[in-house]
């Protein structure tokens, strides 16, 4: 079945396709596909689920296994047979005649990587069969380095639209490729997340179906639901219906956590502030907080809350003050200079406006760090990206002698830093 791939398995001794269908509709609308895909239409087999169990079990399984599950009574009864004589590595695509989203769902979480509706649509078979081979080509298991401590960041923006999904997406790319860790990015923007689309990528089902059904959140799970951007990095991103809102009490995003912490070294949550509010226990793991603000009142206002917020719920975050979107100093709201005496604290890194780079990246689907490469808005973020392995490795050095860890949340009464934003902007009112 698709999950678990393990790497290196002889691709070569099998065959890289097999369908085993129920009619000859259904058989007349594959083979055209497959000869598309470079498969021989040959492969193309009647007899449905039953013929396929009976095949696989006298024969090495094909890279990619297409199986019509129409006679089958208890299709998932069926898949379980199916999973006894298929070999890992194998990519299962199911089809079928029920339309209904539980069936779809409790095959996806038996092992199938998808499940097609009868007749069968070129399109959506198309796209099955890509999405397969993408997922055969990019290896799924990511050994972590023996030595290297798991580093989780989570990208926060003080304010809505301050470029902090921009900032994550882009640390991602470059803790993967830059300072090469196997990463995954983890966007909890449910409804309206960027991770998927600034990586040109779908963000497939995965998100949402952990957060409807937490339990099923395992090693296995995450294997199949994040999308890989590389072979170094992978998402886990949701384009949940705006209809519907998000039901949960949280468990499914730290269970997910939990397990990138096991499969990849680094971790990298796109976290939306009403997040934080909510879901606090979201930051109990995480070493480093790249708070993304911009030299903005309303930025510095609910930087001091933030800061405050990780001094008392997370004083073992490292917290990163970045700011981006910074425009030359005549066309600030407020100077760097007034903005770190309101914080009470310095600014780490600064990065440009720089509306070309991000227009340039949205087109080509990039992070900027990938598509702005040499470029001074990019520079600063490469220190970022640097700086937050380095000190995480070094911390659990100092953590196994005993030291005390680099720089955690800044100190200072929330009352005193709004009395001090108030000083700093007399006319402006610091709100509670
Ligand atoms: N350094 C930059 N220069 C110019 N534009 C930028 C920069 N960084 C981000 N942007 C742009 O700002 C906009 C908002 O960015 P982004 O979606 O990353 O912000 P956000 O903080 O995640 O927003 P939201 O609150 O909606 O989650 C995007 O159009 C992005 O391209
Ligand atoms: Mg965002």
């Amino acid at each position: 079945m698709n999950a678990p791939w393990t790497p290196g398995r002889a691709a070569t001794t099998r065959e890289p396709f097999a369908a085993f269908v129920c009619d000859e509709a259904t058989a007349e609308a594959l083979r055209p596909i497959t000869v598309e895909m470079g498969w021989a239409p040959e492969k193309v087999n009647k007899g449905g689920l039953r013929n396929a169990v009976q095949t696989l079990s006298v024969s090495a399984s094909p890279n990619i296994l297409f199986v019509d599950l129409s006679e089958s009574g208890d299709p998932l009864n069926d898949i379980n047979a199916l999973a006894e004589v298929c070999e890992p590595g194998t990519v299962v695509i199911a089809a079928g005649q029920v339309n209904d989203v539980r069936l779809y769902r409790d095959l996806v979480a038996s092992g199938i990587q998808d499940y097609l509706l009868k007749p069968l649509n070129p399109d959506v078979m198309r796209e099955a069969f890509t999405s397969a081979h993408a997922m055969l080509n990019a290896p799924k298991t990511v050994e972590a380095g023996p030595d290297r401590p798991h580093c989780a960041v989570a990208v926060i923006g003080a304010r809505g639209g301050v470029g902090a999904s921009t900032l994550a997406t882009s640390l991602a790319w470059l803790l993967s490729e830059k300072n090469a860790r196997a990463t995954a990015l983890l966007d909890l923007d449910v409804h309206f997340g960027t991770g998927a689309l600034a990586l040109d990528l779908e963000p497939g089902r995965g998100l949402t179906d952990a957060i409807e059904n937490p339990s099923r959140i395992d090693g296995l799970f995450i294997e199949r639901a994040m999308v890989r951007a590389s072979e170094r990095l992978a998402v886990l991103s949701a384009e949940a219906p705006i209809h519907s809102p998000v039901v949960t009490d949280g468990s499914a995003f730290f269970q997910l956590q939990e397990e990138m912490r096991g499969a990849f070294e680094c971790t990298v949550i796109d976290l939306p502030r009403n997040m934080l509010v909510q879901h606090p226990h979201l930051v109990a793991d995480v070493q480093t907080a790249v708070l993304t603000v911009e030299f903005t009142l309303a930025a510095a206002r609910d930087a001091i809350r933030i800061l405050s917020w990780f001094k008392s719920n997370a004083p073992q975050t490292r917290v990163i003050v970045v700011a981006n979107r910074v425009q030359p100093a005549a066309q600030l709201e407020i100077s760097r200079k007034d903005f770190e005496g309101s914080i009470e604290r310095a600014v780490d890194y600064v990065i440009p406006y720089d509306a070309k780079l991000t227009a340039q990246a949205a087109k080509l689907g990039k992070p900027i760090a990938d598509a702005g490469k040499g470029s001074k808005t990019v520079l600063p973020l490469i220190e970022l990206a640097t700086d937050i392995v380095e000190a995480n490795d070094t911390a659990t050095e100092d953590a196994a002698t005993g030291k005390k860890p680099k720089g955690t949340a800044t100190g200072g009464s929330l009352l005193g830093k709004l009395s001090g934003l108030t000083a700093k902007f007399p006319g402006k009112t610091a709100k509670k």
